[in-house]
């Protein structure tokens, strides 16, 4: 069977190099691989949840989508497509909001990292926080159950997101299934030997700690200047150098194959300057993404082309999407009208006549008698003989859609032992059986 794989990324910021080693490069790797379905997505409703700044959100996805395209995605293979062109995801988000228990999502570690912050200041746990914030996990849960993808590639940081997304799936499938699962439960992929690239400064390389190396931004030059400022001991040119622990190091890793790795430890044992290591990571990466810029340069000048290649994903995309949300649709009971049994019929017709009371009529010494009898075969009541037949037939009438009413007006007798309240109840299991 084929997996399918999913993952968003969150169209916030202009890609870097961490973006790159962490996650596009092992991305579109794995795209490539038999037996995988990938489904890629901008993930700019949650872009939404962290930025009010309109210009910036359109900036930041169309920079993200080249930088992925011109990485080697291919978008024939792969299911390339925006959150915000599928409308199904808003539309299942609600169905799992209201069976999402509130519980569940004040555990979530971003929203409570928001509300510890805010404590620490002497604020309102909430200040500041948006439903979109505390919802977030729900929303996530959707992008990924609406395709019922079995691995998500993410980060650490994610885990307890498709955790979330399991819960919220096995909850639905629980109340709606009737036997049918309707979301598989999605697994996260965590890939551990893919290393974090550290940034300038040696920290990891992330945009909050300001450390970045630019991937297409700013061209070879704004590369070079940047790793120029990547931070190194002060080790003259000729001196030994520690390779080990180095960021230079690390960076170099990335991109170099064995060969190159050791050659470059070994040179700056001998005494490789600095300068001249950066010279030679410069090279390494450049060539390793100076052709993809051209493709990305190209992009960004051709935006209606990216809007092109979105907007077919996006077709792709919700091919599967629809049919499934009107499916999911007519599980809550979110249905066409049409003509619906008032009794949900639990029992079949026939073992419910079999355990309803039960009227008989007939003839005995000219006379014509009727009585009701239970399910056991017990009498529950017996009239009294009558002169015609259609009297009997009458009462017999009454009774059953009278109920109790009619008893006391009625030529009968309790069965010996029996109670009225056992008679009323019969009379009162027959009418409902009627309707
Ligand atoms: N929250 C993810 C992140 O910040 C991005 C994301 C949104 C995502 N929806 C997703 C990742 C669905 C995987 C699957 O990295």
């Amino acid at each position: 069977m084929t997996q399918r794989v999913l993952t968003g990324i969150t169209t916030t910021g202009t890609p870097h190099l961490g973006n790159y080693v962490g996650a596009i490069r092992p991305t579109v790797q794995a795209s490539l691989e038999p037996g995988v379905e990938s489904f890629l997505f901008l993930a700019d409703y949650h872009a939404l949840i962290k930025c009010d700044e309109p210009e910036r959100i359109e900036r930041s996805r169309l920079e993200i989508a080249a930088a992925w395209l011109a990485a080697g995605l291919d978008p024939q293979r792969v299911t390339f497509y925006r959150q915000s062109d599928i409308p199904e995801t808003p539309e299942l988000t609600w169905l799992l909001t209201c069976v999402t228990a509130k519980g569940l999502m004040n555990r979530a570690h971003a929203y409570k990292a928001a509300t510890d912050a805010n404590e620490a200041a002497g604020e309102d746990p909430d200040a500041n926080i948006t439903m979109g914030l505390f919802s977030y996990p729900i929303l996530m849960a959707a992008d990924i159950l609406l395709f019922n993808a079995h691995r998500v590639p993410v980060g650490r940081d994610q885990v307890q997101h498709i955790e979330m997304a399991r819960d919220i799936a096995q909850r639905f499938n629980h109340l709606f299934g009737r036997g049918r699962d309707y979301f598989v439960l999605p697994q996260a992929q965590i890939d551990d030997h893919v290393a974090t690239l550290p940034g300038l400064d040696g920290r990891k390389m992330s945009k909050s700690y300001d450390n970045t190396i630019p991937l297409f931004e700013g061209g070879a030059k704004g590369l070079k200047e940047a790793i120029a400022r990547i931070v190194t001991d002060s080790r003259a040119p000729g001196e030994p150098k520690e390779p080990e622990g180095s960021a230079l190091v690390m960076i170099h890793d990335a991109f170099a194959d064995a060969a190159q790795r050791e050659a470059f430890r070994a040179d700056l044992r001998c005494g490789l300057g600095w300068g001249e290591a950066k010279q030679r990571l410069l090279a390494l990466i450049e060539a390793h993404i100076g052709p993809m810029r051209e493709v990305y340069d190209r992009y960004m000048a051709h935006p209606e082309q990216v809007e092109e290649i979105l907007q077919a994903g996006a077709r792709k995309a919700r091919a599967v999407a629809t049919p499934f949300l009107k499916e999911l649709r007519h599980a809550v009971g979110l249905r066409p009208m049409v003509a619906v049994p008032r009794v949900p019929a639990k029992a079949t017709p026939a073992a419910k006549a079999a355990a309803l009371p039960d009227f008989k009529q007939y003839r005995e010494n000219g006379l014509f008698y009727f009585k009701l009898t239970a399910p056991d075969g017990r009498v529950l009541l017996q009239s009294t003989g009558l002169a015609e037949g259609r009297e009997a037939g009458a009462w017999v009438k009454r009774l059953r859609t009278e109920g109790a009413a009619a008893l006391d007006e009625a030529p009968v007798s309790l069965g010996e032992g029996v109670e009225r309240t056992a008679v009323e109840a019969a009379l009162a299991a027959l009418m409902a059986a009627q309707e």
